[in-house]
């Protein structure tokens, strides 16, 4: 689904304090993993949980195009039929992607190594944003593409007809990435090896041994090495989807900052690779506490109490922790601006190339809203003036980016005054029961 629809401006107040449990959609990343793993498994998984968001909508769709039978039942579970690794039928249409960047580059990888020609493309942010990261390791299977210019969608792959299994460095931080090398590994012969300097969330590696594929990785010097044997009969799996912990992050930050508020998220995914921005609020001072921890489905699971929390310090957030928390730094700008003091954010060049330039969409937001903020290429500061310091008043542009309105909207039921965003519609690709959800708990949105 891609956004040429009509812009949804909104603002959002929080009267009083937010207060209940907030039931956050299943995970993003899990759920465009599990349609493709059981697109390539041969038989029926079963998935619970699944996020029905425009982005995983579009994988499914994609999933359709290549052969697998993707089912939703009534009781909103969903089945994949998979066709078998390298099964793969060649789509008679252009695959859209819609607003996802983990769609499209993890279906890339996984059609790769198949005979067959797909052309990608997406929305305005999608057709923006750099692909040769994926298509360069994909071209060492041989597989080619030709795209637009800076590697960009739309863009054409005609897999490799007789893939070989290639060794791989990943150069930046990214799962996307690496999963891409992983799912194309499935169908080459032998054994492909995926190195990864600092590491980046691995529901891949989890989803694949799960599903019955040969894989290890061993931390050595070099960093995390990950060896898949190709070729395996992928068995289907029944998946219980976690809760999203990158939206569970507003739910709790607006909780942390509306006063008087206590909120329980339950079930929310805790995997390390994941988890960073809780830690983080820690540190600063959060009233944040992990109920009930246990593990669900291979991946670890907590309910999270967050409660207004007025004495945060700001701090720094250190380079070896952005992989960690990449996707949840524009809501944690958010806090820092309701923080005492400066709060450092840094090696987190990757926020450029996300659904928008997060650094410089949440910067300019947040300076037009009376919020000191400094930004370089691989780091920002925000200067937090303490709890309701922020002026708001202003409009800001959410840049076809969900996480850039709903932390705008977070900004706005803390501030003096509303902070308008021009369009929220975007907010449907990951957290389409959002506004339903916070409105629950107490906040109110106006749609203007
Ligand atoms: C994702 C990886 C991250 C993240 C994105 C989801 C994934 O992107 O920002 O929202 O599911 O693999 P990168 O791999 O580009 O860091």
């Amino acid at each position: 689904m891609s956004h040429g629809g009509t812009p949804q401006e909104m603002s959002a107040r929080a009267a009083g304090p937010l207060t209940g449990e907030a039931h956050v959609p299943g995970d993003k990343s899990i759920s465009h993993r599990a349609l493709i793993l059981g697109a390539m498994a041969v038989g029926e998984t079963k998935i619970t949980g699944l996020l029905e968001g425009e982005d995983v909508l579009d994988t499914a769709k994609a999933m359709r195009a290549f052969g697998a039978e993707v089912t939703r039942h009534e009781d909103g579970s969903w089945s994949v039929h998979g066709v078998g690794t390298g099964g793969f039928a060649e789509p008679d249409q252009v695959i859209d992607c819609g607003n996802s960047g983990t769609g499209v580059r993890l279906i890339m990888g996984a059609m790769a190594t198949c005979p067959i020609s797909v052309t990608f493309t997406g929305d305005a942010s999608l057709n923006k944003r750099p692909m040769a990261r994926v298509t360069d390791p994909l071209a060492l299977f041989g597989t080619q593409a030709v795209g637009r210019s800076g590697g960009r969608l739309p863009m054409t792959i005609v897999g490799a007809r007789d893939a070989v299994p290639v060794r791989y460095v990943v150069p930046v931080p990214s799962a996307q990435v690496k999963s891409a090398v992983l799912l194309a590994g499935l169908n080459a012969p032998g054994q492909t090896v995926v190195i990864e300097k600092e590491a980046t969330r691995d529901h891949t590696e989890r989803m694949l041994a799960g599903f019955g594929a040969e894989i290890s990785t061993e931390v050595t010097e070099e960093g995390r090495v990950i060896t898949l044997t190709g070729q395996p009969e992928l068995t289907p799996q029944t998946i219980t989807v976690p809760r999203d912990p990158s939206s569970a992050a507003f739910p709790v930050c607006a909780a942390l900052l509306v006063p008087g508020s206590d909120v329980l998220v339950p079930n929310i995914g805790l995997n390390p690779t994941r988890a960073g921005l809780f830690y983080t609020l820690q540190e600063m001072g959060a009233d944040l506490t992990f109920e009930n921890m246990r593990e669900e489905g291979g991946e670890p699971v907590a309910d999270l109490r967050a409660k207004y929390s007025p004495d945060m310090k700001g701090i720094t957030v250190p380079a070896e922790r952005a992989a960690s928390m990449i996707d949840e730094y524009p809501v944690l700008s958010v806090v820092a601006a309701n923080a005492t003091g400066r709060t450092e954010m840094l090696g987190v060049k990757e926020l450029r190339v996300k659904e928008s330039d997060r650094i410089e969409a949440m910067a300019t937001g947040l300076l037009a809203n009376g919020v000191a903020v400094e930004a370089g290429e691989d780091w920002w500061t925000v200067e937090g003036a303490g709890p309701g310091s922020v002026a708001g008043g202003a409009t800001v542009e959410s840049h076809l980016d969900h996480r850039i309105a709903m932390s705008f909207l977070v900004l706005s039921m803390s501030a003096q005054e509303p902070v308008i965003v021009d369009d929220a519609a975007p907010i449907a690709t990951s957290f389409p029961i959002f506004t339903d959800l916070m409105t629950a708990l107490g906040a109110s949105f106006e749609t203007l």
